[in-house]
């Protein structure tokens, strides 16, 4: 028979002040997977009045990020654009959609959250915006002097830095400096140069190095002042680019503490579409996976979709306390897989108060019905609680060197549970 157990009602609030920020995975949303390049300062401010009455700011989800395309693009077609993208001493000038940065920072700060941005090492961004190769320093004093408290730096078109091509080319395809035998410090020194600049605001502003994982970045992130990078391609909201994102992520476990994330990138649930918004096309089990993954990997955590449309269901994804504690906990180790059965993978992570988070996940097409025993490949031994953080419910207690565990989990699915041992 299961036992009561006295769950803990009341948590101590751990402050840790010095020069390393971010030291828990960055919490918010982000304009990019849901808005692309339809961006405006009017839906920023929607999703921040959003992420509020929905309650998710509650639960600790706190920045609303911009992505690219509030600068000026090189097409001209913005109706106030003269030709010129920055000012006489080389500001940058946001575009149309975006009249007052410093007001929209404010309405953000007013309101209890934070504000992100976006830029590229590169003379443009990936989208052809104005990035911010050659003016660096007037960037990062532009981002203190508006209040931001986020950069995502972008590689995009720095390739062409490195080759030598000429800063305006709009057909030239950026090569990637750290593959074919480039050379690894040309690509690290914008990222170098900026992180450095940004050190030097008058504020915190948090560095996310956005490169897909070039020159294993996981190894050199912390050293150029970042505390996330993303160590993958983008995500989609497909089963396989969420599958192929998540089976990438262990070899850069190593290296995450606090203040230091490897990133997987944005959240695909809810309504997604760089602009062309529809459902998540992520089945719900799929959506359980990536949400329980993403927490045991400590990855930051950035919802990418139109926080105006949120149902239910989305809202109860990004809502359960348990699964968010996990990701935030202050241990700031990411899980990795300790065991693979078949397609069944079982991602362990370690955390502070010395249980274990535990996510068997399931990447076949078959669903899984077995009594699982391994409990020593998992480092985990003797009389256990098992609590199922989705459903926040103690589900066994068993002595896991004598006793199995049955499991039963969908295609695609999850099963994420603590163990905590009764000692
Ligand atoms: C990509 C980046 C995306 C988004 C996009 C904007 O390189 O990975 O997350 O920022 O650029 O153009």
């Amino acid at each position: 028979m299961l036992k009561i157990r006295k769950v803990q009602l009341q948590k101590k609030l751990k402050i840790e002040c010095g020069d390393r920020i971010a030291l828990t995975p960055t919490m918010g949303w982000n304009s990019w997977n849901c808005f692309g390049h339809e961006v405006s300062a009017d839906k920023v401010k929607r999703a921040a009045d959003a992420l509020i009455k929905s309650g998710l700011i509650n639960h600790g989800w706190n920045y609303i990020n911009i992505d690219d395309s509030w600068q000026y693009n090189r097409d001209g077609k913005d109706p106030s654009f003269h030709g010129k993208m920055r000012d006489e001493n080389g500001y940058i000038l946001t575009n149309s959609k975006f009249p007052d940065m410093k007001g929209l920072a404010d309405y953000m700060h007013n309101n209890g959250l934070k504000m992100g941005i976006y830029s590229s090492p590169g003379p443009w961004t990936c989208g052809g915006c104005a990035g911010s190769y050659g003016y660096e320093k007037q960037d990062a004093e532009s981002y203190a002097k508006w209040g931001v408290d986020y950069l995502k730096y972008d590689w995009c078109s720095y390739g062409g830095v490195i080759d030598g091509l000429p800063d305006n080319d709009p057909n030239k395809v950026p090569s990637l400096a750290f593959q074919g035998g480039g050379d690894p410090d040309k690509g690290v020194k914008p990222f170098q140069l900026m992180g450095s600049l940004l050190k030097q605001q008058p504020r915190d502003i948090v560095y996310n190095l956005c490169q897909y994982g070039m020159g294993d970045v996981w190894k050199w992130g912390d050293e150029v002042n970042a505390q996330s990078w993303r160590t993958t391609n983008d995500i989609t909201d497909t089963w396989s680019s969420v599958k192929n994102i998540a089976l990438a992520q262990d070899k850069a476990a190593p290296f995450a503490k606090p203040g230091n994330r490897n990133d997987p990138d944005m959240l695909v649930v809810g309504v997604v579409g760089w602009g062309n918004p529809h459902q998540s096309r992520l089945k719900p089990d799929e959506q359980y996976l990536h949400m329980s993954l993403w927490s045991i990997f400590s990855a930051p955590l950035l919802i990418g979709c139109d926080l105006e449309k949120l149902d239910d269901f989305t809202l109860n994804l990004l809502t359960n306390d348990e699964v968010i504690a996990v990701n935030q906990d202050a241990l700031g180790k990411q899980g990795v897989c300790l065991q693979t059965i078949g397609e069944l993978r079982i991602y362990v992570k370690e955390l502070e108060d010395g249980s274990k988070a535990v996510a068997f996940a399931n990447f076949g097409r078959e669903k899984v019905t077995m009594s699982y025993k391994d409990f020593k490949k998992l480092e985990i031994s003797g009389v256990q609680t098992v609590r199922d953080l989705w459903r926040q419910k103690d589900i066994a207690e068993i002595n896991t060197d004598k006793k199995g565990l049955s499991l039963d989990i969908p295609a695609h699915g999850v099963a994420y549970y603590k163990f905590i041992s009764l000692k």
